[in-house]
């Protein structure tokens, strides 16, 4: 069973300054909704209810998000756009959040090792609220679909999708065996980060999606820093992939890359198509 959900939520988000200089970028809405409610209802679909946040400095409208507004409750009482908070409520009644601080950006590795002391020793899901996630035609959500296979394997899962060859140095490239065809399942033989397009083993990409085992945070509190400088969760789980316990996943579904800006009007065009609002 996966209890917990962790959302490394701390970064800048550079490349949508200035509208991030004062707003938390996972509350930048795609619609009506912040790109991070979208992650926390891909968790809860999976049955995952405890929210675990890694926040930084100007984040707190994240925290308001997820609580009762007293003020503006009270002036929509009984009018029409009282639905209008009827979606968040609910969620806000499934699940708990807990919160803490990631105090230096040090990369994504050291933000999973901030958010130990929330998670403590069980396997867990991570979000990256930057990508967004979509079944886009199929029945369950990504992470939903991930939860089957670590309850099959018991190991760390990793979502994967193929991208263009020279488009590699954007993320964390995996290289491995197929050994389940029907599924699209991989056992990891290696990961590198950010690789040029000459450098990487294959074209196959880490998306933000991952279900980590515990010992992660012994071996992240051992991770050297990596590319960039920063302590790199790939670098961490190639060290489980050495002891073959990383598998790597082809998702059914659609996601969008909404830390671009390309990827967030792709995903506002896709929803507004889609009707949601
Ligand atoms: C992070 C990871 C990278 C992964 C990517 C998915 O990079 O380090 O391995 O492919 O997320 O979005 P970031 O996008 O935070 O630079």
């Amino acid at each position: 069973m996966i209890n917990k959900c962790l959302f490394p939520a701390a970064g800048y988000g550079t490349r949508f300054l200035p509208a991030t200089k004062a707003t938390p970028k996972e509350m930048l809405p795609v619609l009506t909704k912040p790109l991070i409610q979208y992650g926390v209802e891909e968790a809860l679909e999976a049955g995952i209810s405890t929210m675990a946040i890694v926040t930084g400095r100007g984040k707190r409208a994240i925290e308001d998000h997820f609580d009762i507004s007293y003020e503006l409750e009270h002036q929509i009482k009984g009018t029409s756009k009282e639905p209008l908070l009827d979606e968040i409520r609910s969620l806000i009644n499934q699940c708990t959040f807990s919160y803490t601080r990631q105090t230096e950006m040090k990369g994504l590795g050291h933000a999973i090792l901030t958010g130990e002391t929330l998670i403590g020793k069980e396997s867990f899901a991570v979000v990256l609220a930057d990508d967004l996630c979509t079944p886009a035609g199929y029945t369950e959500g990504i992470l939903s679909q991930m939860v089957a296979i670590y309850e099959k394997y018991q190991c760390s899962i990793i979502a994967i999708e193929e991208v263009s060859p020279e488009n590699t140095d954007k993320y964390g490239i995996i290289a491995g065996h197929l050994i389940d065809n029907t599924d699209d399942i991989y056992r990891v033989t290696d990961m590198v980060e950010k690789p040029s397009p000459q450098e990487a083993p294959t074209n196959l990409a880490i998306i933000g999606r991952y279900i980590l085992t515990p010992d992660i945070f012994d071996i992240l509190r051992m991770t050297q820093p990596g590319k960039g400088g920063e302590i790199q969760l790939t670098d961490a789980l190639l060290e489980q992939a050495k002891q073959r316990k990383v598998i790597a996943y082809r998702f059914k579904g659609t996601r969008f890359d909404c830390g671009s800006v390309n990827g967030f009007v792709e995903a506002t065009n896709y929803f507004f198509k889609k009707g949601e609002k």
